[in-house]
């Protein structure tokens, strides 16, 4: 396998929310990663910014607890944490006010060698504006700056399209980076590979070969720390608005025109357009919705999410839909989307259910026909595997049976999988916006979105529970089960 460092011009990095839970878990160590495979020229900068009244020194100890936490220890070499540390720097600064804007200002323009300024929001929506204002205000913003910035990217339509309004007051849509982390993970990647770089797949990529899809993002974590931005967004805000909806959208869109960022966003955008709605007629069978109980998750007793959460509460920690895409290539074609948290097992993957074959030749003895899948797993273990169905090798006659034509990324390539942010991150350098989302997208996912929160709340559709550790309620079983079909559960092990 050749691994290819594309080198990216110098840059600043300025990390608001730069002692926060994303700088700390991720932002930090994705940038430590691609400094460590060589890819940060040397002058670029990393500027955490934030309320607290820290020196750079001591920011540098807290970027230096975080790689220590986040970081595996083989590699963590001495020579690349200096070598990162060293671009480290810090200001506070106050959102709400001028507080530490000049000083901002000053460091920042230290360097006027017209290098690259990316500006990280990882803070909460409610700031999105006042800090778009200030650096309008304090004149960090030219043709060379970027805005990076990740949801939630409101709760509604109607709060999407005030967020998009008060960016596009200081920033160009070419300037805004909307990330959804899950465009950066490799199967993604893979998944724009498998059907646009093979002649074998597209004409097979309709409703005449495929029966449906599935796409499962499981969590075995809980909210814990985090029930209390979990509350008020719930299983549909928080994956199904984005996560869930730009996998279907890479799965169902058109062969763009070529790879250009617009191109493939025009695609994305008509899917989510052509979303069937789901109404208060038609919720009770399109859509579950339900919280965890008590129950045990990979041996370990767990709590349920009123237990985490402290009080009551009827927000969805686990969400169902059969949605349906109306257009030529997939009318007829369910797609099953669910995603739950302290579920089974730790497991997202999209499945590319094909028809059975039209006649079988074999006899009863030759044992079950399956149909093929294609089965993308995102993780834990990276891998396309294509299920179909060979005679079982030796003596004894015809007898069938299902095997996976098997490319687990980790076993075959023995490579140290990116994380997600390490890719976005230095996109967003790259001025490449194919991987984040245009402000129509997200204002046309929650488009869909909106109406299905109106049906549950016009029909009272019942909020159901699951213990921990299960794969959701009963309820979710029968959506799938209502048309002749089952989800693709199980471990590793399982046939899948
Ligand atoms: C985030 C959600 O966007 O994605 C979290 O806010 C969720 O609730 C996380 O746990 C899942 O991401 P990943 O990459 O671990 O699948």
């Amino acid at each position: 396998m050749t691994r290819q460092i594309i080198p990216v011009e110098p840059f600043d990095y300025v990390l608001f929310g730069g002692t926060g839970d994303l700088a700390q878990r991720k932002l930090l160590p994705s940038l430590y990663q691609r400094d460590r495979d060589g890819q940060l020229p040397a002058p670029s900068r990393l500027i955490g910014a934030s309320r607290a009244e820290l020196t750079s020194e001591a920011y540098r100890e807290f970027a230096r607890d975080a790689l220590k936490t986040h970081v595996p220890d083989n590699e963590r070499e001495e020579e690349h944490v200096e070598r990162f540390i060293a671009r480290l720097h810090y200001v506070p600064v106050d959102a709400k006010s001028d507080n530490g804007w000049a000083e901002l200002r000053d460091l920042v323009k230290q360097f006027d060698d017209g290098r690259i300024r990316a500006f990280y929001l990882a803070v909460g929506p409610g700031l999105f504006g006042d800090i778009s204002a200030q650096l309008e205000k304090f004149d960090l913003i030219d043709d060379r700056t970027r805005l990076v910035i990740e949801k939630p990217l409101g709760r509604d339509l109607e709060s999407a399209r005030e967020l998009n309004r008060v960016v596009g007051e200081h920033f160009d849509e070419h300037q805004v980076f909307r990330i959804d982390h899950y465009l950066g993970k490799e199967t993604v990647q893979n998944l724009l590979a498998l059907r646009f770089a093979n002649a074998l797949f597209e004409p097979l990529w309709n409703g005449t070969h495929i029966d449906h899809v599935q796409i499962t993002v499981a969590e075995t974590v809980g909210v814990g720390s985090r029930a209390g931005y979990y509350d008020k967004s719930g299983a549909m805000r928080d994956m199904v608005q984005n996560h869930l909806l730009q996998l279907l959208c890479l799965v169902a869109m058109e062969p763009p025109a070529s790879g250009e960022a617009d191109a493939i966003r025009d695609e994305k955008l008509k899917v989510l357009r052509a979303l069937k709605p789901i109404t208060s007629q038609t919720a009770a069978n399109t859509t579950v919705r339900a919280q965890y109980g008590r129950g045990t998750v990979e041996g370990e007793q767990a709590q349920g999410y009123l237990d985490e959460l402290g009080t009551e509460s009827s927000t969805a920690s686990f969400v169902a839909l059969k949605a349906e895409i109306d257009n030529w290539r997939w009318a007829g074609v369910p797609f099953y989307l669910r995603t739950g948290k302290r579920m089974a097992m730790r497991m997202s993957e999209i499945v590319i259910q094909f028809r059975p074959v039209p006649h079988s030749i074999f006899a009863k003895g030759a044992g079950a026909m399956h149909s093929n899948k294609l089965v993308l797993r995102l993780q834990p273990d990276e891998s396309v595997k294509q299920w179909i169905m060979i005679k079982d090798p030796g003596p004894g006659g015809m007898r069938l049976r299902h095997v996976p034509l098997d490319m687990s990324f980790a076993v075959n390539f023995e490579e140290r999988s990116p994380d997600a942010y390490e890719r976005l991150l230095l996109d967003v350098i790259r001025g490449n916006q194919t991987l984040f989302m245009r402000r129509d997208e997200v204002e046309a996912a929650w488009r869909w979105i909106d109406p299905i929160f109106d049906a549950w709340e016009e029909t009272e559709q019942a909020v159901e529970t699951y213990p921990s550790g299960s794969w959701g309620p009963p309820q979710s079983i029968n959506l799938i089960a209502r048309d002749n079909r089952i989800w693709n559960d199980g471990g590793p092990d399982a046939p899948r």
